[in-house]
């Protein structure tokens, strides 16, 4: 898995990325909230959560939002289930692990994908870090990176309170990641 993940440049910065970010909001955490096996297999969840996308083209990774169609469309919102198969095919993973990585992009209200369920927290978690981690990262369908505050308030779509307060306090040690490895996303 690590294999194909290293393979793609963007993926492997960005499941590095998620894995830094989710140890950074789960150590803030209040004690006992998740037990030590949820630690475990929420921060395996960060590094796969993205497996599923070593099957995309190579040109859906470089397109813009605007410029997605339908059928590209059909193929983001595959992912979470295929990443899903892939780990199970492997007999390596846990099903909690397994469960975090399909239900990732689900959202409160049942708003996300591809179940429309409602998220537990660790799900939430992996959720906030994935996507303020690919907002600060650089892309190539992009002219920079978003600020802080801008990944802030596309997190405050669906985040809790506290998680945005986290992401906030930890404001210092998120910069010194974005500084030394977001900026290795940009190639
Ligand atoms: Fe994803
Ligand atoms: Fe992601």
């Amino acid at each position: 898995m690590i294999k194909k993940l290293c393979k793609n440049p963007i993926l492997s910065a960005h499941s590095f990325n998620v894995f830094y970010l989710s140890n950074v909001v789960i150590d803030c955490l209040p004690k006992n909230t998740l037990s030590k096996q949820q630690i475990d297999d929420l921060l395996t969840a960060a590094v796969v959560h993205d497996i599923g996308k070593t099957t995309w083209p190579e040109s859906l990774f470089r397109k813009s939002k605007n410029l997605l169609t339908k059928a590209d469309w059909d193929i983001i919102r595959a992912h979470p289930a295929i990443g899903a198969n892939m780990l199970r095919e492997t007999g390596r993973y846990s099903e909690e692990t397994i469960r975090i990585v399909e239900q990732h992009h689900e959202r409160p209200g049942g708003t996300g994908y591809p179940h429309k369920i409602e998220p537990d927290l660790p799900v939430i978690i992996l959720a906030v870090c994935d996507i303020y981690s690919a907002c600060v990262e650089f892309r190539k369908y992009r002219k920079k990176p978003l600020s802080h505050e801008e990944a802030l308030c596309e997190v405050g779509r669906f985040a809790p309170l506290n998680l945005i307060q986290i992401l906030s306090t930890t404001r210092p040690k998120i910069q010194k990641m974005e500084e030394c490895i977001f900026h290795e996303t940009c190639n």
